[in-house]
C-alpha cells in the first residue's frame, strides 16, 4: 500500500472562528436557529453512528444496500472514471461498495474530504490498506466554501452521499450544486444520495426514535458549545422536538426550553436568554422527488443520467454528468 497523503485547508484556528461566527449569527437571530455541522465533535459523531444503527433511521441501511446493488451499473454508467471525490466522506464506509466497482474500470485515485482531521485519518488509512492499488489523497475541509481545493487531473466522479444535502436549504442548494459544476469539466459526473418523500409515519420516527438517541444527538450542540466556546447551556433543560414540514418537505428538528433559561457563552461575551417553550433550530433534513432532483441538478447546469431508488422508494442515487 501507499501511505495516504493530506492536505489541510481547514485549521483548529478556521473551525473556531466559523463556530464563533454561526453561533453569534444563529443565537441572536429571531428564531434562533444554529447550522447541523456543529454536532459532530467526537461524541456528537459517535451519537450519529448509533442513529444509523437505530431500527427507526432507514435512510443509511437503505442507501448501503442500494449501492451495494447498483455500484456496479454506476461504474458502468461513468467507466472512464480516474478519481472517486467524496464529499464529507466520514467513516468512508459505504465508499467500499463504490471503490470495489470503479476499480474495475479506470479507477485510480480517491479522495476523501471531511472537516474532521480524525475521521479523515482513520478513514484514509483504511482505505488505503483495503485497496492498495488506489491512491488516496484525503482533503480536510468544509465542501460548502473549499470546493476549489480539490485536486485536479484525471477524470474526476464527485460523490456526495448519506443524504446530507437535505441540511442545505433550497438556496444553499443551488448554490453548493453551482460551485461542484463550476469545478468539474465536462464529462465528469456527480453522483448524489437523497432521502427521498416518504409518509410522516415512517419519516418522524427516524427523527425521534423510542430510545432518545435522537434526543441526545440533538442536544450535543449544546455541549459542543459548552465545551468549545465556554458555554454554561444545561442540555438537559431543553426537549427535542421532531416535526415533518409538509409545505418544504423536510423534517426539522428544533430544541425546546423546558423553562424561561439563560445561557452565558463566554468566547462571544454573549448571554442568550429564552422563553419558556421557545424553540431552537438545530437542522433541516429535506427529502426529496426524483423530479424536483432532476430539476435542481439541470438549474446547475448537469445533465441528469439516471436515478436507483430502493424497493420502498425510500432514498435515491442520482447520477449526473457536467454538460
Ligand atoms: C447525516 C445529515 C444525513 O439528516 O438524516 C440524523 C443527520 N439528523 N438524525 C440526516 C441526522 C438526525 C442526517 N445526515
Amino acid at each position: 500500500m501507499t501511505t495516504p497523503t493530506l492536505d489541510i485547508h481547514l485549521t483548529a484556528d478556521d473551525l473556531a472562528a466559523a463556530l464563533r461566527a454561526d453561533v453569534l449569527r444563529g443565537l441572536t437571530a429571531e428564531p434562533k436557529w444554529l447550522p447541523p455541522k456543529w454536532f459532530y465533535d467526537a461524541r456528537g459523531s459517535e451519537l450519529f453512528e448509533r442513529i444509523t444503527e437505530l431500527p427507526e433511521y432507514y435512510p443509511t441501511r437503505t442507501e448501503r444496500a442500494l449501492l451495494g446493488r447498483v455500484a456496479p451499473e454506476i461504474a458502468r454508467a461513468a467507466p472512464d472514471t480516474e478519481v472517486l471525490v467524496e464529499l464529507g466522506s466520514g467513516s468512508s464506509e459505504k465508499t467500499r461498495l463504490l471503490l470495489s466497482a470503479l476499480s474495475e474500470g479506470a479507477l485510480k485515485t480517491y479522495v476523501p474530504q471531511d472537516v474532521s482531521v480524525t475521521a479523515l485519518t482513520a478513514a484514509a488509512t483504511q482505505i488505503a490498506v483495503e485497496f492498495p492499488r488506489i491512491a488516496v489523497h484525503g482533503v480536510v475541509s468544509d465542501f460548502t466554501d473549499t470546493l476549489h481545493a480539490l485536486p485536479r487531473g484525471g477524470r474526476r466522479m464527485i460523490a456526495f452521499l448519506g443524504g446530507t444535502l437535505g441540511n442545505l436549504t433550497p438556496g444553499e442548494r443551488a448554490e453548493f450544486l453551482a460551485g461542484v459544476h463550476e469545478v468539474l469539466e465536462p464529462g465528469e459526473s456527480l453522483l448524489l444520495g437523497a432521502g427521498l418523500v416518504v409518509g410522516p409515519e415512517i419519516l418522524v420516527p427516524a427523527y425521534d426514535d423510542a430510545a432518545g438517541v435522537t434526543a441526545e444527538f440533538n442536544r450535543n450542540v449544546l455541549h459542543v458549545l459548552n465545551a468549545r466556546l465556554g458555554a454554561d447551556f444545561e442540555p438537559e433543560r431543553f426537549a427535542h422536538l421532531a416535526l415533518w414540514d409538509p409545505v418544504n418537505e423536510w423534517i426539522e428538528m428544533r430544541l425546546t426550553a423546558t423553562a424561561d433559561l439563560t445561557a452565558h457563552i463566554s468566547a462571544l461575551d454573549l448571554t442568550v436568554e429564552f422563553a419558556a417553550g421557545e424553540q431552537l433550530r438545530t437542522e433541516i433534513s429535506a427529502k426529496f422527488r426524483l423530479s424536483g432532483l432532476a430539476t435542481e441538478l439541470a438549474a446547475a447546469g448537469f445533465t441528469p443520467h439516471r436515478n436507483w431508488t430502493d424497493p420502498d422508494a425510500r432514498f435515491a442515487l442520482a447520477l449526473a454528468h457536467r454538460a
